[in-house]
């Protein structure tokens, strides 16, 4: 093998064994699991889905995922506490508080984050600094 080959294979692996443990950590981190998820996509689809999309990607509201995301740069408290005080819009407050925590783990799961063992709740999405 050409010395060259042998390093870039090298390199290719390294960048692989860094993706691993870098998942690795984003699941040690996860703040939600995947039954919250579940019931935060219909919940999502049934209150949210009309003004932010089915895929969250933006109709006359702001996308809450991927490029342009109305919530890049934001953190979990944030989110949570914006959602849950002024959305759905027209009619704010209007869902109960585990549909709150459903829908905010149901937008963390479409934005890349593991789901995982512990539960989110109103109090620890309020405190989480994680960025959506
Ligand atoms: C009737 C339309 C409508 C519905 C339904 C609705 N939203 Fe919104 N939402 C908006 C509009 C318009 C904005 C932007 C205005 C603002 O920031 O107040 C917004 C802003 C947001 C933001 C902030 C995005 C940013 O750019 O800062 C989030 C997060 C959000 N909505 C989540 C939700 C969730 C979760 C639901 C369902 C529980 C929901 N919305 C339901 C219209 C809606």
């Amino acid at each position: 093998m050409k010395p060259y080959l042998a390093a870039l294979i090298g390199a290719t692996l390294l960048a692989g064994a860094a993706l691993g443990s870098s998942q690795a950590g984003a699941q040690g981190t996860s703040i939600f699991t995947s039954a919250q998820v579940a019931a935060g996509a219909k919940t999502y689809a049934a209150s949210c889905s009309k003004c932010h999309g089915a895929n969250l990607e933006g109709v006359s509201a702001p996308a809450l995922r991927g490029a342009g995301s109305g919530l890049a740069g934001d953190s979990v408290s944030e989110a949570y506490k914006f959602i849950a005080t002024q959305m759905p819009a027209g009619n704010p407050g209007s869902l109960s508080s585990t549909e709150y925590t459903n829908v905010m783990a149901y937008i963390l799961s479409r934005n890349g984050h593991a789901a995982g063992a512990a539960h989110l709740t109103p109090g620890s999405a309020s405190k989480s600094e994680l960025k959506v």
